[in-house]
């Protein structure tokens, strides 16, 4: 085909020349960032989306074969400093590609307003137009114009491999006990007193039938200090430890009656309680289905991700009170604004507002604790794990973007640890993984994540079978 050659962007600046006598995207008085569209435009857009649309350009927008995605990196590059008019012309007179202009400028606009709405953009009081010379006036800004200058948007937006990586890495700091081999692990966690808490998969890459503990406690110093937990688990997933130290832990796999819990003890090993049902697999109250992450607020609220087999079962966020009790839950399982498929991790900043690895759909959602949606950013990758430190930063690790068709697929991004700003999205740093070949892999680099106080980064492997850390070089 002959346009799959000719870049969008080429295209578009091709249709921009044309058009001339029109506003030029230089001149347009306001941006994407203005809230230009409605919730109940994208809402009635994300209906003709589906209907027309999908099919081609996939439920997530995230593209099929030719049809290029119409949300992330890739498209927000393409269109980056062109204007509304320039995307709805685009898509008016040659979408969808069998009967294009078929659908009524009222319900193209509409249709842009999702588009819109998924890429990020907020939304405001007044409609989208659907005149070109009106959307003409709306510049297509990939970045909130604060979070940078122009330049840099362009240029962060063209390469989300880009950003400078000011960190040296650290490998084999922990000294496991005799005979003893770190399995794979997503779960690493620091507590008050710098002691740093592994949970591995009993030295393989499942637990089940295994005699050893994978929950290991080190100290500052990466000396063993004590484990616990054999026997209790199948497959140890998310982890966290909390504002008293306690230490909590996800089985996200049910075999032989245990699983689909989630449990916390205290640092010496006790249990404390069992969230869940041992070995039923389930949505429910008091119930999980495969609970992927735990992170557990201040007051002892508790909020869980659930759901890690695409496609398939819940996928939800579970928030419980302090006993353990079900309060609510959101976020059903698909690909539109709000949903999740596979919500890896989970984070919270302390000032209301919860991060999910949303990592099936190839971004992070922020939300409120009462579940309404804030945030939707692609810009940090497909996330597995996240975390968010008390300076407001937000980290992110990619362990499964891999170029090929096929599970992972997520071309143009490399596995690594993005760093940003948790308030407003804005990415500066890249710590990539060092997997050789990842197109080989499934995964590789960090799933879990945490920030100690001084600001290293630790990372648990599941694909390496390995914890490293990330110290800020000098003057890093
Ligand atoms: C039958 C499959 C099909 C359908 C249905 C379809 N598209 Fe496309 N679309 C494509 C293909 C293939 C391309 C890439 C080729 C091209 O640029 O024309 C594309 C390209 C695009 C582009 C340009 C993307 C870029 O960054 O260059 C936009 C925008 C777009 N489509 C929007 C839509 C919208 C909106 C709808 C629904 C109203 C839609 N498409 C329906 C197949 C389809």
């Amino acid at each position: 085909m002959r346009l799959r050659t000719r870049s969008a962007a080429a295209l578009a600046v091709g249709l921009l020349a044309l058009t001339a006598g029109q506003p030029r995207a230089q001149d347009a008085e306001r941006s994407v960032w203005d809230g230009v569209y409605t919730d109940e435009q994208a809402d009635r857009g994300r209906a003709a989306y589906l209907q027309n649309c999908a099919v081609c350009h996939g439920a997530a927008l995230a593209g099929t074969g030719e049809a290029k995605p119409l949300a992330g990196p890739e498209f927000l590059s393409s269109w980056n400093g062109l204007t509304l008019g320039d995307l709805f012309d685009r898509t008016r007179t040659t979408m969808p590609m069998v009967r294009p202009g078929s659908l009524g400028r009222e319900t193209y606009a509409d249709v842009l307003a999702y588009v819109l709405k998924f890429n990020g953009f907020p939304a405001g009081d007044t409609e989208l137009a659907k005149r070109s010379e009106m959307l003409a006036t709306i510049r297509l800004d990939a970045f909130r114009p604060d979070a940078g200058t122009a330049g840099d948007a362009a240029a962060t937006a063209a390469d989300p491999n880009g950003y400078p990586n000011p960190y040296a890495t650290e490998r084999d700091f922990l000294k496991l006990p005799p005979g003893r081999t770190m399995g794979s692990t997503s779960g690493v966690a620091v507590d008050s007193r710098g002691h740093i808490w592994v949970a591995d998969r009993c030295g393989a890459n499942s637990c089940a039938g295994s005699p050893l503990a994978p929950i290991m406690e080190f100290d500052a110093d990466g000396r063993f200090v004590r484990a616990f937990g054999a026997g209790m688990f199948n497959f140890p997933h998310g982890f966290f430890v909390d504002a008293q130290d306690h230490i909590w832990l996800t089985d996200n796999r049910v075999e032989g009656g245990k699983g689909a819990q989630v449990f916390e003890f205290d640092r010496t090993g006790k249990l404390i309680r069992a969230l869940g049902k041992a070995g039923v697999s389930a949505e429910g109250p008091d119930t999980f289905v495969e609970p992927n992450a735990v992170a557990v607020a201040k007051d002892g609220t508790i909020y869980v991700a659930d759901g890690h087999t695409q496609g398939k079962g819940a996928h939800r966020i579970v928030k419980l009170d302090a006993q353990g009790r079900f309060l609510k839950q959101w976020g059903t399982r698909g690909a539109a604004p709000g949903q999740v498929e596979v919500p890896h991790g989970i984070a919270l900043d302390g000032h209301g507002r919860v991060y999910v690895a949303d990592r099936w759909n190839d971004r992070v959602e922020v939300f409120d604790t009462e579940g309404k949606l804030l945030e939707v950013w692609p810009q940090f990758g497909r996330p597995s794990g996240l975390f968010v430190d008390a300076k407001g930063a937000l980290y992110v690790a990619d362990s499964e973007s891999r170029e090929p068709e096929g599970y992972g697929h997520h071309p143009g991004w490399k596995r690594g640890v993005r760093i940003g700003d948790a308030r407003t999205g804005k990415v500066t740093a890249f710590v990539p993984d060092d997997q050789a070949d990842p197109d080989k892999t499934a995964t590789s680099g960090a799933e879990g994540m945490w920030v100690d106080a001084q600001g290293r980064i630790y990372g648990a492997q599941v694909g390496q079978r390995a914890v490293v850390r990330y110290v800020r070089k000098p003057g890093g």
